[in-house]
């Protein structure tokens, strides 16, 4: 396994890279996400108060749920039974496993200014709380878990309200987004020759909570797997690539699909990926602008991808090759924190955050690379594997224990790295999404993988 001399939290250093505390840190991530929230749901009323979709909640349910899960986790420390800040029958509009996100627009929500002041409510004291555990010396990762699991579900939420905002209909809200790096050109990740080799043999899959102390149970515990050697693609499937799909007939040859695959194509009438116009431009934050031709594809289902995969007469990585490529270092024979290295994260390595509202052009992150040469694994576009979502031997829950639990065994696909909407905080190679395989309005786009002979890994 694998050790690290220092383990970052969110935020771990300043603005101008002075140390803080663990518990600065910590407080520091959480306020981070919290912007982010408040950004997106700066917005009239009726935005808020607006089904945009029936696979969205509306805007000011995200909000106030997002401050009902802080409460129940860090002021009441996970004892649903305890008295939260609202009345239980407030506080009961906002359990996603009682009421789907199609119903949740009829409910008698708190008003966006109720939300607005709960949530404020909520956070105050919590910050309080951390103001105390640092006067007491109380640092443990243990202790400060809860508070990074609230944080990335915040940071997972905003990802979801900027699906909303993709989803909502009318003038911009949210402006083009911030500049990104340029890219630069190389072999389509659609094709053989822009893949790279990744040799066969054991290597660590999954990690332990002493060497990321902020991982979610469902990427624990780290164990040994030995896989066959296979290519995967240095860089995602641009839209250039998914173009020629379209115009080679890709949607129309069952060939390409699996059974199911091509039975939900021709039920919804797919014809490329969603937010596509059909004439070479693309709908984005009420945007309508051409489509970027070497930015990798966004907005294709599993169903859609694996149909692509087999046109290009390639797959899709299972999710244990995916983070072999990612976070393996065949050399040192251990993991690395990130594909670049232990150091963390910065906006010249890897396109997260949010602020972009988009995926940067392949070739962007060469420093980002992994050990093998894979590029932009993290960031940009959520990846369709072709595994389904299962529970690592020795899995144990965490605090939250209704997490991941429930989801083992459904009829999900496993995501793998991040979109550029996924907070810096709340992504790692570890790190496990998880989604039905007709979802589209998700950031997901995808990276193909080969077989090889055993003679060329060897
Ligand atoms: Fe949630």
């Amino acid at each position: 396994m694998t050790t690290h001399p220092s383990r970052p939290t969110p935020g771990d250093t300043g603005p101008a890279g002075t140390p803080r505390s663990r518990v600065a840190g910590v407080a520091a991530g959480l306020e981070t996400a919290r912007r982010r929230t408040l950004a997106l749901t700066d917005a009239e009323d009726a935005e808020l108060t607006r089904q945009h979709s029936p696979l969205m909640s509306p805007l000011v349910w995200d909000l106030a749920h997002i401050g009902q899960q802080e409460d129940l986790w860090l002021l009441r420390h996970g004892d649903a039974g305890a008295q939260g800040l609202l009345s239980a029958h407030v506080e009961r509009l906002y359990d996603a496993f009682e009421h789907a996100r199609s119903e949740r627009v009829t409910l008698p929500l708190l008003t966006p200014a109720e939300s607005r002041v709960f949530v404020a409510d909520v956070r105050a004291r919590v910050l309080d709380d951390l103001d105390r555990l640092e006067e007491r010396d109380d640092r443990g990762d243990d202790a400060l878990f809860p508070h990074v699991m609230v944080e990335q579900h915040e940071q997972q939420h905003v990802e979801t309200m900027l699906a909303t905002h993709q989803l909502r209909e009318g003038a911009p809200l949210l402006g083009v987004g911030a500049a990104l790096p340029p890219g630069r050109p190389l072999p389509s990740g659609a094709t053989p020759e822009g893949s790279v080799l990744v040799s066969g043999g054991p290597f660590v899959l999954g990690v332990d909570g002493v060497d990321e102390p902020w991982s979610l149970d469902n990427e624990r515990p780290a164990h040994v797997v030995d896989l066959p050697s296979f290519r995967i693609g240095r860089v995602p499937v641009t839209n250039a690539d998914w173009q020629a799909f379209v115009d080679a007939g890709g949607y129309d040859e069952p060939r390409w699909w699996s059974e199911r695959g091509w039975s939900h194509r021709r039920e919804v009438g797919l014809t490329g990926p969603q937010f596509w116009t059909g004439d070479g431009s693309r709908r984005r934050f009420g945007l309508l602008e051409p489509l970027p031709p070497d930015e990798p594809v966004q907005h294709v289902d599993f169903f859609e991808a694996e149909a692509f995969a087999r046109f290009a007469g390639a797959r899709l990585p299972t999710e244990q090759e995916w983070e072999k490529a990612c976070a393996w270092d065949p050399v040192a024979q251990r993991r690395r924190r990130w594909p670049w290295g232990d150091s963390a994260w910065t906006p010249a390595l890897a396109n997260l955050g949010g602020e972009a509202l988009r995926p940067a052009p392949v070739g962007a992150y060469p420093a980002g690379a992994s050990a093998y040469g894979v590029e932009q694994l993290v960031g940009d576009v959520w990846e369709w594997t072709s595994s389904g979502f299962e529970p690592w031997p020795g899995f144990r829950p965490m605090v939250y224990a209704q997490y991941s639990a429930p989801f083992f065994g459904g009829d999900f696909r496993v995501l793998r790295g991040g979109s550029w909407a996924v907070g810096g905080s709340s992504i790692r190679p570890s790190f496990r999404n998880w989604d039905l395989p007709i979802r589209r309005q998700i950031f997901t786009g995808l990276r193909l993988a080969w077989d090889v002979d055993p003679g060329e890994g060897a």
